[in-house]
């Protein structure tokens, strides 16, 4: 068994317990429940909890009860993300993690409040967790930060409006490190920062996180084009069919592919740089950027 499937199995039950116990504990509403944890627990990858969690191990510190606290509020937000982005006023999907979208199994007005009800809980959540109060202060705001209008839902904004337009190399970064990568961002930067690392170690934290961010969404867009709907459990060719603006329409499969590798590049020579200014093992990180390489050319 690899260091990362070890990690996956021993990590990872944790925060889908915070998540589930927290919203059964939160919610009288069954039938909205019901459709919250219905997305729950179809499961993904799980990649910002783990980013978060990895992060700190790598520093060699203890994984607490606060940090998959703020792991479970993360997966939440991106859980919500995917099901306000399936929506038929936005992506209007059919399949998502191997299983009929939110909205095709409660319809749209379930949908939507199971988002909202996600994102709410994941912030009650994070304020009720097991951190010291000016931690837990910090972790909100920039949770808040990365989630919000200048950060994911900006990018979902950017991502509507680029619809049908040719927009130019920075403009498709500005919209791709908001939709995806500011919450690779926080991912990242609240590991260090609930692995107590000082200031210099989170900057470099927050460029590695940005890196990988634009990376994983680069290779989403590929994927779209390039993979099967079975091996990614959601339909591929949407992106094309709603005429977005992606790095494959804009510079083809094979230049999206070089900077593809060049993010991630970026991204492993952070690395470097991080080990020569803490006391940081990368194995775990360098496993999960490998991942990402691996898969696209599967
Ligand atoms: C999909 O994210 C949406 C993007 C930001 C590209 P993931 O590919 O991480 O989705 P899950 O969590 O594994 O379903
Ligand atoms: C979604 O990007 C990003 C967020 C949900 C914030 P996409 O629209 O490309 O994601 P998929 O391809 O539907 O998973
Ligand atoms: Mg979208
Ligand atoms: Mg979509
Ligand atoms: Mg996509």
């Amino acid at each position: 068994m690899t260091l990362l499937t070890e990690f996956r199995q021993e990590h990872l039950v944790r925060v889908q317990t915070e998540m589930r116990s927290f919203l059964r504990q939160q919610t009288t509403d069954e039938l909205l429940l019901e459709s919250m944890l219905y997305s729950i627990d179809a499961g993904g990858k799980r990649l910002r909890p783990l980013l978060l969690l990895a992060t700190i191990a790598g520093f060699g510190k203890k994984i607490t009860q606060g940090a998959y606290q703020t792991a479970a509020a993360l997966e939440m937000i991106h859980t919500y993300s995917l099901i306000h982005d399936d929506l038929p006023a936005m992506d209007n999907d059919e399949l998502r993690r191997g299983l009929p979208t939110n909205h095709m199994k409660f319809g749209a007005g379930i949908a939507t409040l199971a988002g909202d009800g996600l994102l709410t809980e994941a912030f009650h959540l994070l304020s009720r967790a097991e951190l010291t109060s000016e931690l837990r202060l910090l972790l909100l705001q920039n949770l808040a930060k990365a989630s919000g209008t200048v950060g994911m839902v900006a990018g979902q904004a950017a991502d509507i409006q680029g619809e049908g337009k040719q927009l130019t190399l920075p403009e498709m970064a500005y919209v791709h490190q908001r939709k995806t990568g500011a919450l690779f961002t926080f991912a990242i930067t609240a590991g260090g920062l609930l692995a107590n690392q000082d200031e210099s170690v989170i900057a470099l934290l927050q460029t590695l996180a940005e890196h990988l961010g634009l990376a994983f969404q680069i290779r989403d867009d590929l994927l779209d084009v390039t993979a099967t709907k079975d091996q990614l459990g959601k339909n591929v060719g949407h992106d094309v069919a709603l005429n977005k603006s992606t790095y494959p329409a804009l510079l083809g499969i094979e230049k999206s592919h070089q900077l593809l590798a060049t993010e991630l590049a970026a991204t492993n020579a952070c690395i470097t740089k991080l080990q020569a200014i803490s006391l940081i093992k990368p194995d775990l990180l360098m496993m999960l950027t490998e991942e990402l390489t691996l898969e696209v050319q599967a």
